[in-house]
């Protein structure tokens, strides 16, 4: 089924033929993403990103995908901003937003606010992150990331060791990527995490119910032994329900150097949703390890521009137009002129 004028709010909706169509728009995606091409062939059309929840890279790159499309957007941040505080219902939000623009990105606490917004309009709506339920965009971006950093093709990930470490209770990032890596030939998950953070049963069950291979520990070290990508999270503090502390010895959850050198593949491929938190101490995924070749976590976050010009593409049904409106960047930029090294994209 195309993707034409459909709404991505969970990833379960998205089939292989889905996925491997968003990874190969993409690709067509970059030399855009690069800066080396400018198309303006969403000229007109606007966005409302509507993130009712702390972001940086999720809401600046679903923006500037659409503008490197050539289309225009509109951002509300923060619940207070908005009408939602003087008690206005998501339904009728939902209905004015849907009167200004072509397509919806919405970010907010509450698990299955964006179906609700998906189910009030007649435009796309795109989820950025619905509470602790789901990021499907994320979890396209980072299959992205995997397929690059392995030089494998998507569905071709058979037999792949990915360990996840920190908060698999919470982080909406490692729900929607397993379910995104659960189409792929069987392969071995690892959820490393305190008990109490630990991943929740459907989704244990729907991995082996694939015939995928699951592991559930609280050792970092055994964890990251062998496996081709270990995929780092933040524990989500603000998730937990009032009243409940989680007791728990960071430390153990920590990647930094010395772990990798001493447990991980030479050819380890390093990830994080981020933003890695700093303030308290180490990061969960320490940054002495900031110039490891096998970090890719800022290249991750590149690819959120072709991953997000490929949904706008796709959804709004201008994928195949995008090559007819296209132009010579003219402005400086680094990555065009291959003089910066760390651009991902
Ligand atoms: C994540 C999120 O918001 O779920 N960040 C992101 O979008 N890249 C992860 C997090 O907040 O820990």
């Amino acid at each position: 089924m195309s993707l034409i004028g459909r709404d991505i709010v969970s990833v379960a909706d998205l089939c292989r033929e889905d996925i491997d169509e968003i990874m190969a728009t993409a690709d067509r995606m970059l030399p855009y993403a690069r800066r080396e091409l400018t198309t303006d062939v969403l000229r007109g059309a606007v966005l409302c990103n509507l993130f009712f929840e702390p972001s940086t890279r999720t809401r600046l790159s679903f923006g500037s995908a659409f503008n490197r499309l050539g289309g225009f957007s509109r951002d509300t941040t923060g619940m207070a901003a908005t009408s939602l505080t003087k008690g206005e219902s998501l339904a009728d939000t939902a209905r004015v937003v849907a009167g200004y623009s072509d397509v919806i990105v919405m970010r907010h606490p509450q698990a299955g606010s964006v179906q609700e917004m998906a189910d009030a309009v007649n435009i796309p709506v795109l989820n950025a992150g619905d509470g602790p339920r789901e990021h499907p965009s994320q979890a396209l971006l980072d299959l992205y990331t995997i397929c690059r950093e392995t030089g494998s093709r998507p569905g071709g990930l058979g037999g792949l060791v990915v360990t996840f470490v920190g908060d698999m209770r919470y982080g909406r990032t490692v729900h929607s990527l397993a379910q995104v890596l659960s189409l792929e030939e069987p392969m071995e998950f690892r959820f490393i995490a305190p008990p109490q953070l630990q991943l929740p049963d459907w989704l244990h069950q729907q991995l082996v119910q694939r015939g995928h291979r699951v592991v559930l520990g609280d050792s970092i070290r055994q964890g990251a032994r062998d496996a081709q990508v270990v995929y780092c999270t933040r524990v989500q503090q603000e998730r937990f329900p009032e009243g409940e502390t989680v007791q728990f010895d960071a430390t153990a959850w920590r990647v930094d150097r010395q772990v990798v050198t001493s447990v991980c593949r030479p050819d380890v491929v390093l990830m994080h949703p981020l933003p890695r938190v700093t303030t308290d101490g180490p990061s969960e995924l320490s940054t002495d390890l900031d110039d490891h070749p096998n970090l890719a976590i800022f290249r991750q976050a590149d690819n959120g521009i072709p991953i997000r010009m490929a949904l706008f593409a796709l959804t709004l049904g201008v994928a195949d137009q995008v090559d007819h409106y296209t132009r010579k960047a003219c402005w400086y930029t680094p990555e065009r002129l291959g003089t910066h090294d760390t651009a991902g994209v």
